[in-house]
């Protein structure tokens, strides 16, 4: 039965479903015992990465699966829609939720909440047959999983994340983005990412720390001092070479209505859950693919022109080494290793309930 007791630990696991730089872009209305309304935004307005809202929606998706499979448990069925007349950039989705006795509880459940970012290079021992099984059959119907395993396939994307990084680390406008979204000095956070889940050294970590106090030492810092060196080689060169494998999720037909992007978000949380359940850790590389939706549509990522330029060649580096046509929803690089010892946690559920009928302040 979904009373209202259900419904709370139904949406107390869901929270812990991932959203970019742990946001949580949803609050969530107990409407009735079998009807939750999930409240949505997106962070475009101030987040450069959340490009027309397509990585908040894909959290949406995310949040909307791990409902779906938190709810099993209960012997719930959940079944989700858009309300009509919703704008995109705050889309409300009606989850219902039916009595079906006969339903099995979803195996991924036990991964809600262990899953999570691991952003430190990964062990390189070849994925397994059974892995890679259940990595290419995670996403479902609609979408085709690509792996690159080889030690040249993963050379080049380290050659690939080393130009995205320069720009993610170059760009006045990410620069006001990075600062918001770290946890300066935490090892958890319940509503961002802890400086010590972002993947670099301590002594990069204090260095880091400094620097992002202004612009103007960030950019000294690259200018004169190689800054961009030390946190390319930890969080992005290494990693991207010591893995098993890179992972890419294409739809068969491009994603262009909120909806796809819920959809292709609720695919991905299907592979990361899967990831965990097959003992692989996974770290989202998701910049390269954003740069690349920018440089499809022409769309200016900064007031420097030298950024904009670098954007458009990492969007042509993408299509000449990952493929997909611009059908590709996700990328990702996984492989065997410990969990991180800091992560990211979750608002408390009491403050993602927003009362029925109350307006939504985010
Ligand atoms: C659509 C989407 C895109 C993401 N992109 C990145 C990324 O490019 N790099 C990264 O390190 N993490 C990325 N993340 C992971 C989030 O930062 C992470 O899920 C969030 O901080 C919560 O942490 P947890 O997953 O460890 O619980 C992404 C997550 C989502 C849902």
């Amino acid at each position: 039965m979904a009373d209202r007791d259900t419904l709370i630990k139904i949406l107390d696991l869901a929270r812990w479903a991932p959203s970019g730089d742990n946001t949580q872009p949803w609050r969530f209305e107990s409407v009735a015992d079998h009807h939750i309304a999930v409240h949505g935004h997106d962070t475009r307005d101030w987040c450069l990465y959340d490009f027309d809202g397509h990585a908040s929606h894909m959290a949406h998706g995310a949040l909307l699966e791990t409902l779906r499979i938190a709810a099993s448990g209960f012997a719930l069925r959940a079944q989700w829609a858009r309300r009509a007349g919703t704008p995109d950039s705050a889309p409300v989705f009606d989850v219902q939720l039916a009595d079906d006795p006969a339903l099995a509880a979803d195996p991924l459940i036990p991964f809600i909440e262990t899953r999570c970012v691991q952003r430190r290079p990964l062990q390189s021992t070849p994925l397994t047959a059974a892995q890679r099984a259940a990595l290419q059959a995670a996403p479902g119907p609609g979408y085709s999983v690509r792996l690159f395993e080889s030690l040249p396939e993963r050379r080049q994307i380290a050659r690939l994340l080393w130009a995205n990084a320069h720009i993610r680390l170059t760009c006045p406008e990410a620069y006001p983005v990075h600062k918001t979204v770290i946890e300066w000095g935490a090892r958890f956070s319940t509503d961002r990412i802890p400086e010590e889940a972002v993947g670099v050294d301590p002594l990069t970590a204090r260095l880091m720390r400094w620097v992002m106090k202004s612009w103007a030492r960030v950019d000294f810092f690259n200018r004169y001092l190689l800054g961009t060196v030390a946190p390319r080689i930890q969080l992005d060169y290494l990693p991207a070479i010591r893995c098993a494998a890179h992972v890419l999720i294409s739809r068969e037909t491009a994603a262009q209505t909120v909806e796809d992007y819920v959809d292709a978000g609720a695919a991905m949380q299907r592979v990361w859950l899967t990831a965990e359940s097959v003992g692989l850790r996974l770290q989202p590389e998701m910049t390269p693919l954003i740069f690349r939706w920018y440089a499809a549509q022409r769309r200016s990522v900064s007031r420097l022109p030298q950024i904009d330029a670098a954007v458009a060649r990492v969007g042509a580096q993408v299509d000449a080494v990952l493929g997909a046509e611009g059908r590709a929803v996700f990328f990702c690089r996984v492989g065997s290793g410990t969990a991180p010892h800091a992560r990211s946690l979750r608002r408390p559920l009491a403050e993602l309930m927003v009362a029925p009928g109350a307006g939504i302040s985010n």
